[in-house]
């Protein structure tokens, strides 16, 4: 692809926006980077994200800081097993003064939505939000509403507590570009972000210092277009391919990935393999993928998507270890 010289600086600059807002992200969300690459790979590749961890790991904090920054406005919905469809999308509300149904926006019709711990909602509430994800419109009666362009969901959900809760169901898992799982910090990190709350705390009730440069949705669209035009070679594509056959195919690669995986990935996983890894590359300045960009985020992308067997749950073996096996075994290109 030949660029000129304009195209490429507006480029440049867009990949320093980033990589600034990626450091103002790790100054306010401490020793989790991870967690913030997956938050920027999911914004440039259209995507939304499932966030497992256990509670009071800066999933609320890391959201709330990425809407902050960019020109979005954000919504945090607590899922709970009372919740109904029409506390998400909206409903159609009679208004005497007019004698007429109109229609009230929900919850939804935000450009980031938390929607924290997914699992405590029935299946109902579930599938209007992940419909809503798939589509960006919801339908409410006879109409059809459009959901802001820019609209990312980072649904939560706590990995210890499970009674009472309602488990995703595997076919819908398949609508979040990314799954990804936060541990805790380290030491130094715990240190860094008690300093840090002790520091927003004594700040609390002053006037806001000089808040920072929001990031315009133009820019958010002129980088998902450049990320999404970095250059991936045909062997890469091979590669991703190959590995996502993998998953349904694991006999070719020995009997222990044949007993372990029960369902492989489906094409949404090569695609989002391959919308991933060039946001990935993108990120890090380049305009080219490499095999370490896919190795980057192959976990977050197939985790959600490389169904178990009963055999591995009780061998103990998690999707990682699967994912990370494949990863060794399909050659790489
Ligand atoms: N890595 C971190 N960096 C900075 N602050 C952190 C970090 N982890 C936790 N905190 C602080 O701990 C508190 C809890 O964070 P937060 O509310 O974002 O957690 P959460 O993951 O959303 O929890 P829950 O699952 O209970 O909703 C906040 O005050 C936050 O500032
Ligand atoms: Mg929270």
């Amino acid at each position: 692809m030949i660029m000129d010289t304009a195209e490429t600086s507006s480029i440049n600059r867009l990949q320093q926006s980033f990589s600034l807002l990626r450091q103002d992200l790790q100054r306010d969300i401490i020793g989790q980077p991870h967690l913030i690459d997956c938050l920027l790979v999911a914004l440039l590749a259209d995507g939304h994200l499932l966030v497992e961890g256990a509670p009071g790991l800066a999933k609320t904090t890391a959201v709330k800081a990425l809407a902050a920054r960019i020109e979005a406005d954000f919504h945090r919905v607590q899922f709970t097993p009372d919740l109904l469809p029409a506390d998400l999308t909206g409903t159609d509300v009679f208004r005497p003064q007019s004698g007429a149904f109109e229609f009230e926006r929900g919850p939804l019709f935000h450009n980031i939505v938390l929607a924290d711990e997914i699992n405590r909602a029935p299946a109902k509430v579930q599938s209007a939000l992940l419909e809503a994800m798939a589509e960006q419109q919801i339908t409410v009666g006879r109409s059809t509403w459009h959901l802001p362009e820019l609209f990312m969901v980072m649904a939560t959900q706590n990995p210890i507590e499970q009674e009472g809760t309602f488990a995703l169901p595997e076919a819908q898992l398949d609508r979040f570009l990314m799954h990804v799982t936060i541990g805790y910090p380290d030491a130094a990190s715990e240190l860094a972000i008690l300093r840090l709350a002790r520091e927003q705390a004594s700040r609390r009730g002053q006037t806001k210092a000089v808040s920072p440069a929001l990031m315009s949705q133009a820019d958010v669209f002129a980088a998902r277009e450049a990320a999404m035009a970095v250059h991936m070679a045909p062997a890469l594509e091979e590669y991703l391919t190959q590995l996502v056959l993998a998953t349904r195919d694991a006999g070719r690669y020995g009997p222990e990935l044949k007993r372990w995986i029960a369902w492989g990935g489906s094409p949404r996983a090569t695609i989002a393999l391959d919308r991933c890894s060039r946001a990935r590359a993108w990120l890090a300045g380049r305009d080219y993928v490499l095999p370490e960009d896919v190795h980057g985020i192959a976990r977050e992308v197939l985790r959600h998507r490389v169904l178990l067997s009963y055999e591995a749950e009780a061998e103990g073996v998690r999707p990682d270890r699967v994912i990370d096996r494949l990863l060794d075994l399909v050659p790489l290109p």
